[in-house]
């Protein structure tokens, strides 16, 4: 049985992802479909036209982990894709955020993904995928945004490197890099503090963001990085000293 793994689905990237893999994959037996809500995903579920598994779970959850490790192995399947969305961030400094939000975001947005990717890799074949939210952010420290910049470098990196490792298996891991995205992230990341102005004006929407990973996934590329503000940004951080970049940013913050 062919499946494609969502995570994060109940919402923005992660339910766009869901509807547009919907619409443009054949060949799919079956999408499976990850969030704590379950009440969003089986609103998505009716939505879409293929056969949709939903599991209303916490990806930080050990437990959850194990059952989804049984059914992985019962079911027997092909992991066509997985797609790594859920996650979250917050805005603020490090000294002033709830020590309990900050560690969440390492479980949430580092081990979820990891733990899952390793279910799932056995189940996969020559040319599966595996699409993982990482972040702009991902692209240097962030000051006022320090623990979740820090999550998504991991994301950047485990990705990355993971795409040379299985690359000789033809499975494909992407890292995708978006600046800010209009979805329901910043309800939960301006808790404690506003982002910064100039992001308003390069904000995405989700469905361009997803449009291009699933482009850049299906060419097998590493990093997919969407609008041109952003590649600029992605250049800006690897060609300007960090050093640099981080004291003009202590202008902004
Ligand atoms: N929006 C942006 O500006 C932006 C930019 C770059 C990268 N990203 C990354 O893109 C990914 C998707 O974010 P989004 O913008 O689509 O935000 P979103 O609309 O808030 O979606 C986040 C999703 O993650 C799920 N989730 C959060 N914690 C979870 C947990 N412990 N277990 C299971 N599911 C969990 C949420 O579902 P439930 O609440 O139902 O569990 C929701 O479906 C995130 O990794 C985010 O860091 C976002």
């Amino acid at each position: 049985m062919n499946v494609i793994i969502i995570t994060g689905a109940s919402s923005g990237m992660g339910r766009e992802f869901a509807l547009q893999m919907d619409a443009g994959f054949t060949n799919v037996d079956e999408f499976w479909l990850i969030a704590r809500r379950q009440d969003a995903l089986e609103q998505l579920a009716k939505e879409m036209s293929h056969k949709v598994r939903i599991l209303a779970m916490d990806v930080t959850d050990e437990y959850a982990m194990d059952d989804l490790e049984q059914l992985l192995y019962e079911e027997d399947v092909t992991v066509r894709v997985l797609v790594n969305c859920a996650g979250y961030g917050l805005i603020g400094k490090f000294e002033d955020l709830d020590m309990e939000g900050q560690l969440g975001m390492l479980t949430t947005n580092c081990e979820g993904l990891t733990r899952l990717t390793y279910l799932c890799l056995p189940y996969m074949r020559p040319n599966s995928r595996v699409i993982n939210l990482a972040s702009s952010a991902a692209f240097m420290p962030q000051s006022g945004f320090a623990v979740y910049a820090a999550t998504k470098a991991y994301v950047m990196s485990l990705s990355r490197a993971l795409n040379n490792e299985l690359y000789k298996k033809h499975i494909y891991v992407t890292a995708v890099c978006p600046g800010p995205v209009d979805t329901a992230f910043f309800d939960i990341a301006e808790k404690g503090g506003e982002m910064l102005a100039i992001k308003k004006y390069v904000m995405a929407t989700p469905e361009a963001v997803v449009d291009k990973a699933l482009r850049d996934s299906y060419f097998k590329k590493e990093v997919s990085v969407y609008s041109l503000p952003m590649k600029l940004f992605w250049w800006w951080s690897k060609l300007v000293p960090h050093k640099l970049i981080l004291l003009f940013l202590r202008g902004l913050r």
